[in-house]
């Protein structure tokens, strides 16, 4: 067993519509080690989506704890959460959400320009475009590359602060097999490479087989899933 990366205890979310109150986690309670790739698997609709923007810090529970790098998420003020997520946390989603325009390489550094050492990051992020093959397209805008070199710049944002726990939210929904495919590689490698922890929430069998553990959310909480 690794270190305990993120913990959640009784993890609880539910959304009110009018009348109606929709539970979608319930006392969910989840462990995660260093350097795991937990793939998430589920219906549509069956929270997804929601668990990882709480374990993201992007909304709130209605109670339960989270705890990240030993660290109680919940307790947090605004400016400190903001820190954290900037700091610790890396982001994919589906769409890619670059910023139509910057540079391939501006958006990369786009999460360090509140940081101080910005001469190491551009560094940094020269190897980063080396270490997926995107050098030559570093001066591309984001409408003058491919689906999957856009998603491709979006992993290397969320990278270029070397946050400690990467939440990737249906990262291939819009990517072609190929394309998939080859995400799905990049995540391994960096896995090997920098023992990096991933969460990725998928509809994608290819997808969450790369897991060390597959779980499937199923009436707002996670059971395992053999694949
Ligand atoms: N802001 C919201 N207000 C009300 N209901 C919501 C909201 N966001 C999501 N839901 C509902 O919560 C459930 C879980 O949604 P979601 O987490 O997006 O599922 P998934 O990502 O697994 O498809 C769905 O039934 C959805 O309709
Ligand atoms: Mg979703």
């Amino acid at each position: 067993m690794g270190k305990i990366i993120l913990e959640t205890k009784k993890l609880t979310k539910s959304y009110s519509n009018g009348k109606k109150k929709l539970d979608v986690i319930k006392n969910l309670n989840l462990k995660i080690d260093t350097a795991e790739i937990i793939t998430i698997v589920g219906e549509s609709g069956s929270g997804k989506t929601t668990l990882l923007n709480l374990l993201g810090g992007l909304d709130h529970p209605d109670s339960g704890e989270l705890i990240i790098l030993g660290k109680n998420i919940l307790e947090l003020n605004n400016n400190d959460i903001s820190e954290f997520r900037n700091k610790d946390l890396g982001f994919i989603f589906q769409f890619h959400h670059l910023l139509p325009e910057f540079t391939a390489y501006e958006n990369v550094l786009m999460p360090t320009l509140i940081n101080d050492d910005v001469h190491d990051k551009e560094i940094m992020a020269d190897e980063l475009f080396e270490y997926v093959n995107l050098y030559d397209r570093k001066g591309h805008y984001p409408s003058e590359l491919s689906g999957g070199e856009r998603l491709r710049v979006a992993v290397l944002r969320a990278l270029i602060n070397r946050p400690a726990l990467i939440l990737a939210d249906e990262p291939t929904g819009n990517l072609d097999a190929d394309n998939s495919k080859k995400l799905m590689k990049l995540f391994k490698k960096i896995n090997s490479d920098f023992n990096q922890t991933f969460i990725i929430t998928t509809h994608n069998p290819v997808v969450a087989k790369i897991g060390t553990r597959c779980l499937k959310m199923i009436n707002g909480r996670l059971r395992k899933n053999n694949l």
